[in-house]
């Protein structure tokens, strides 16, 4: 898949602002199963920097609630600022498990190689997100993942790397978790043709987090990686 419109943004304010697998395409891609729509209100769930906030905003012309628990949200109106888009997206800090938000407020929720950090949690779909978003509307993620669902036993290759809290997962998995819900109904489920391209766009910069990871992506060598794209549509 080609990815016009992340390529587009300035590749030197995209790296500066990478958390890990370039979110952007991510987001392009998750983004051909979602109908969003300008004016739209749309939740971006562990927005890090906002990149995926800009995109939104910029890309599909909806109104963004940015939330992050690391980044906060001062940095993140600053950034919202110089990009000109302070009027449309609104930075808050925010724990997943508690989100400031009236039930039914969002037309669409996306949250970007960040829901497996909370989301594993069988009761957190129905528990804290579902309800804030309005019968018909959708939600969307991405996350970094397996190929094939491994459990317990984690190829010998990649086992230092993967930490428990990594929550590495195949599409099928998510699939089933979500499918327990009574309150979505599963649309798409699948292994994003980004990951490669994704990865590699983290592992050029500069960012400590990123060298780190390159052993980790050498190890790993195209043969168990994902990156696991879920969409789902509110009852
Ligand atoms: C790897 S970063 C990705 C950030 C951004 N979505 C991107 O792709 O550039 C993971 C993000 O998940 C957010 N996160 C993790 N646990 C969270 C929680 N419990 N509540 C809210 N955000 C959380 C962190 O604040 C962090 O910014």
């Amino acid at each position: 898949m080609n990815y016009p419109r992340s390529n587009a943004y300035d590749p030197d304010f995209v790296r500066a602002n990478m958390m890990g697998p370039n979110a952007m395409k991510l987001l392009e891609e998750l983004s051909g199963s979602l109908a969003l729509k300008p004016g739209m209100r749309v939740l971006d769930l562990g927005c890090g920097t906002g990149l995926t906030s800009i995109f939104l905003t910029k890309e599909f012309g909806v109104t963004v609630f940015a939330v992050d628990l690391w980044i906060n949200a001062t940095e993140n109106y600053q950034r919202f600022k110089e990009y000109g888009l302070d009027d449309r997206i609104i930075p808050i800090h925010a724990e997943a498990h508690d989100l400031p938000f009236a039930e039914a407020y969002f037309d669409a929720a996306v949250s970007i190689d960040s829901y497996h950090y909370f989301g594993h949690e069988d009761t957190y779909l129905d528990k804290h997100l579902a309800p804030l978003i309005k019968p018909g509307g959708q939600i969307g993620i991405a996350v970094p993942g397996f190929l094939r669902e491994y459990g317990e036993n984690i190829p010998d290759e990649i086992s230092p790397f993967v930490k428990p809290d990594y929550n590495f997962h195949s599409h099928e998995w998510w699939k089933a978790l979500w499918s327990g819900s009574n309150l979505v109904k599963v649309q798409t489920s699948e292994h994003l043709s980004c990951c490669a391209e994704s990865w590699d766009d983290w592992l050029s910069c500069d960012n400590e987090h990123a060298v780190s990871d390159r052993e980790m992506m050498k190890a790993e060598g195209g043969n168990h990686f994902s990156i696991v794209g879920l969409t789902a549509v509110r009852i």
